[in-house]
Formats: structure tokens, C-alpha cells, sequence
């Protein structure tokens, strides 16, 4: 779990629902930073990088939540609420993969909110 940068306001508690992805975006241009927000299924709120880390799928359109875990679409590698990778085969064997990196996560007043890296400020034109 990254625990450097700023805590950021992401996105209404009630906007993210058990079952669904909702992806947000920070920053602009190279220093963007892509994030996906869900639960699982207690209700606990989960901050994760959008980008999996397998090839580098978009998780905000090629994510799909299943129980407590993330799977991409792409090549069904899946990741927990701790950014754990993992595939299941067609054995039910449970390979380590990759994990994917999660932000630390507060939800405050109807908000969610999480730690994430501060993108460097923009270089002044002169
Ligand atoms: S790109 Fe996500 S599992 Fe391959």
C-alpha cells in the first residue's frame, strides 16, 4: 500500500456502490493519475490504481468486481481489497501475480477520500 502524498477528495460515499467501479481521475497530462473506487462486499471502501499491472488494461472500463476482488477482463488476473494478485485456473489453482497498487482510504462525512501520491507542480513558462 502506497502511504506518501496528500489526502485527496475522491468522490461521494453514496456514488459507490457494492458491485460497481467508479473511475476517477487526478492531474492532468503525464502527471494524471487514474484510480478506480468500489467495495467489497462488507461495504468497505477500496482505492486502487486503474492500471493493471499485468498490461497495463484501463480497470475503469476492463474491471469487474466479483465478490471481494477486482478482475481484469483482459487476462483474469485478480486483485483484493490489498492489491493482491492473483489468476485462478481452469483447476481452481490460485497463482501469485502481480499485485496492483491501493491508497490508503478514509470515508468522512460522505465522502471518500484517499492518500495518494501530489503530482509535481507544472514548470512556470517564461
Ligand atoms: S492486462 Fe490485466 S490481466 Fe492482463
Amino acid at each position: 500500500m502506497s502511504e506518501t502524498g496528500e489526502w485527496v477528495d475522491l468522490v461521494a460515499a453514496d456514488e459507490v456502490v457494492p458491485g460497481v467501479l467508479t473511475p476517477v481521475d487526478l492531474g492532468v497530462g503525464s502527471d494524471r493519475l487514474e484510480l478506480v473506487v468500489w467495495r467489497d462486499r462488507s461495504g468497505r471502501p477500496c482505492v486502487m490504481d486503474a492500471r493493471c499491472p499485468h498490461q497495463w488494461s484501463y480497470l475503469g472500463h476492463e474491471g469487474v468486481l466479483d465478490g471481494d476482488e477486482l478482475v481484469c477482463a483482459s487476462h483474469f488476473w485478480r486483485f483484493g481489497v490489498d492489491g493482491r494478485g492473483t489468476k485462478v485456473n481452469v483447476n481452481g489453482r490460485r497463482d501469485v501475480k502481480a499485485d496492483i497498487t491501493v491508497f490508503p482510504v478514509a470515508e468522512v462525512d460522505g465522502r471518500i477520500r484517499a492518500q495518494v501520491p501530489v503530482p509535481p507542480a507544472p514548470t512556470p513558462e517564461v
